[in-house]
Order: structure tokens, then C-alpha cells, then sequence
């Protein structure tokens, strides 16, 4: 049988959520993201695992460990969403359902946070949800794999 276990990775400075500019991210830490998540996917019949790097080569090896472990990716690649080809790249090969996932809405702020490379291989885009993205994405996942 597939797994079942979903990857939510997330890129550089989301170490710092909850601390990090909150009028724009929130209070809610990652753990908390991590945490929702994790409830909510035993509802659904999934299970999650949340990763966060600071570093593009290590997030590409996140996506690479994804392939042989994850049934889908929600990723928030965060500044990376704007200029990673290698993310994209590393996605494209992997088989599973790709959600993205943006804390702030990233069209209501500067002209270079509104084109995305990881958008080109999404199956979907939330933005502007606060963190309750991650479990509107962890919804759609189920949906998506049936
Ligand atoms: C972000 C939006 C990006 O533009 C930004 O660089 C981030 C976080 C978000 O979750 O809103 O670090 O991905």
C-alpha cells in the first residue's frame, strides 16, 4: 500500500514564525503549524511530517527524500517561491499531488513576491490564509488522493 504521509516543508526564515514579523505571519509558530496539522491528519487518514531548511540545496533534498516517503508535498518555499528554479526542478520529479502554500497573501504585497516558479507545478495555490493554509491544503490533499 502507498503511504499515506504527507511532507509539509517549509523554506528559509520559518524557523522564525510567530517572532518574525507577526503583522504579516502571526503569532502561530511553526510547532503549532506541525502540531494542527498532525490532528487534523489523523482525521483525514493521512499523516503528516513538517520539515523546514534555511538552505535551497537541502530543500531540494527534502523533495528528493519525498519521493521514496510522501504520498504528497504541501510546500511553503517562501522567499525561494520567487527565484528557485532547482525547487521546481525537484518537484517536477516527484509523482505525488503539490500544494502551495503562502502564510501572507503574497499578491497584496511587492511586485517580486507575485511570481511563483513552484506554481508551475502545483496542482494549487492558498495565499493570504494565515496559517490556517496549511490545513485547507491538508483537506485538499485528502481529496486529492482519494
Ligand atoms: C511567504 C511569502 C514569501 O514571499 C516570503 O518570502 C516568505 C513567506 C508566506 O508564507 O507568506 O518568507 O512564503
Amino acid at each position: 500500500m502507498r503511504s499515506r504521509t504527507i511532507h509539509i516543508l517549509n523554506g528559509p526564515n520559518l524557523n522564525l514564525l510567530g517572532k518574525r514579523e507577526p503583522e504579516i505571519y502571526g503569532h502561530d509558530t511553526l510547532e503549532d503549524v506541525a502540531r494542527s496539522c498532525a490532528t487534523l491528519a489523523m482525521e483525514l487518514g493521512l499523516e503528516t511530517a513538517l520539515y523546514q531548511s534555511n538552505h535551497e540545496g537541502e530543500i531540494v533534498e527534502m523533495i528528493h527524500r519525498a519521493r521514496e516517503a510522501a504520498a504528497g508535498i504541501i510546500i511553503n518555499p517562501a522567499a525561494y517561491t520567487h527565484t528557485s528554479v532547482a525547487i521546481l526542478d525537484a518537484l517536477s520529479a516527484f509523482d505525488g499531488p503539490v500544494l502551495e502554500v503562502h502564510i501572507s497573501n503574497v499578491h497584496k504585497r511587492e511586485s517580486f513576491r507575485h511570481h511563483s516558479y513552484v506554481s508551475l507545478r502545483a496542482e494549487g495555490v492558498i495565499a493570504g490564509f494565515g496559517i490556517q493554509g496549511y490545513e485547507l491544503a491538508l483537506r485538499r490533499m485528502a481529496v486529492l488522493l482519494g
